[in-house]
């Protein structure tokens, strides 16, 4: 831990005088939900034009002071990531492919004009988190899934209202413990099809992981659920044909003949969830194409039963199935979703027990944290 280092420097230390009690935290990594509780501590490190990265502080979570003129609060400069740690059955903690996150963060961060950070730094970070709240990562039995949920983000801190990249940014780390992003644990879910927006277009920030792609699913995704929906799927911005990605995960579709099909990368995120699936399908014995997806294939195809299954898929989501898509003006139910013996449940147990150390990490995608 004391070796630790971010940008060059030492880690500063400033533990939280009034941790959560022993109570207190028993009782949410029981019932974790997602996203509302958060450990003891945080990271942070500012960056300056003039001196770069800063010594990262490890201190008591709480909240941030802003300035009024921040840049990001009027211009939405910022950038996030998601990750997660999982306990194993000997207690160790672990994260997967984290170094894919730390790559697309470099890329939103060249995206935003952000400044880069290094790999070597983001997973110093992680360590130094994990090393601290290592009491909050929850252990996990089988269907459970909780694990510890990594929220890497930097944002515009300089306070100046000029449309210019900030010359101060902050960079912080947030952890919470986690168990299923959807309520009501592993189900199928519902999406509604979305013909008034869009997310993204081509030269966009579509590919970048940044707060503005999700500000803008928001109003989407409230027409979602004015129509009984969990999700909303976007289309794309110049034919409004071609399935994008969802709200806030990316979209698998697997046919009668063995074929898994995701659409292809350009304006959606390269989910790292996404890619791992690529490589686990084919080990499975799927063909894999990643190509465009018109949307009609989804609703014809589910129809008429080419297309077997389709899922979501991101770090929150895991791999969950998609039951039903519906449209203004009607609906198609994937019959077969969630099913124990379905390519989306195969996938799904194939993934997460390399993820909590179940079966081998063949791939060397893991990497321990504690
Ligand atoms: C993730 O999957 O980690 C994301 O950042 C997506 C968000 C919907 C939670």
């Amino acid at each position: 831990m004391s070796a630790l280092t971010f940008a060059g420097k030492p880690f500063q230390m400033t533990p939280n005088p009034h941790p959560a009690t022993a109570e207190r935290r028993a009782a949410i990594l029981a019932d974790p939900g997602f996203g509302k509780n958060f450990s003891d501590h945080m990271i942070q490190s500012t960056w300056t034009t003039e001196g770069g990265w800063g010594p990262a502080e490890l201190k008591p979570y709480g909240p941030l002071t802003l300035d009024p003129a921040a840049a990001v609060l009027h211009y939405a400069q910022e950038i996030f990531e998601g990750l997660k740690a999982y306990r194993h059955a000997d207690g160790s903690i672990w994260s997967f492919r984290p170094e894919a996150n730390a790559a697309r963060l470099q890329r939103s961060a060249r995206r935003l004009a952000l400044p880069e950070l290094a790999t070597e730094d983001f997973m110093a970070a992680i360590e130094a988190l994990v090393a601290a709240d290592c009491a909050w990562v929850p252990e996990s039995a089988p269907g459970q899934e909780r694990s510890y949920y990594l929220r890497p983000f930097m944002y515009a801190s300089e306070p100046f209202l000029g449309v210019r990249p900030a010359a101060t940014i902050e960079f912080l780390l947030i952890g919470c413990p986690v168990g299923s992003y959807f309520s009501g644990g592993v189900r199928p879910v519902s999406i509604w099809l979305s013909s008034a927006y869009t997310r993204a277009a081509r030269g966009g920030t579509g590919e970048a992981k940044c707060g503005g792609n999700y500000a803008a699913s928001l109003a989407p995704m409230l027409e979602a659920g004015e129509h009984g929906c969990d999700q909303v799927c976007f289309l794309d911005a110049a034919e409004n044909r071609w399935v994008e990605e969802l709200g806030g995960m990316n979209l698998y579709f697997v046919t009668r003949d063995g074929r898994l099909i995701t659409p292809e990368l350009g304006t959606i995120l390269e989910g790292v969830t996404r890619s791992s699936i690529l490589v686990l399908a084919k080990e499975l014995g799927l063909e894999v194409e990643e190509r465009k997806v018109d949307i009609a294939e989804w609703r014809e195809g589910v129809a008429g039963g080419e297309v077997t299954e389709v899922f979501a898929c991101g770090t929150a989501a895991v791999i969950t199935p998609v039951g039903k898509l519906v449209w203004d003006g009607g609906e198609v139910v994937s019959r077969n979703a969630g099913a124990e013996d379905s390519v989306t449940m195969r996938l799904r147990r194939t993934l997460v027990d390399i993820q909590y150390g179940r079966a081998t990490d063949t791939h060397g995608w893991m990497r321990r944290l504690a």
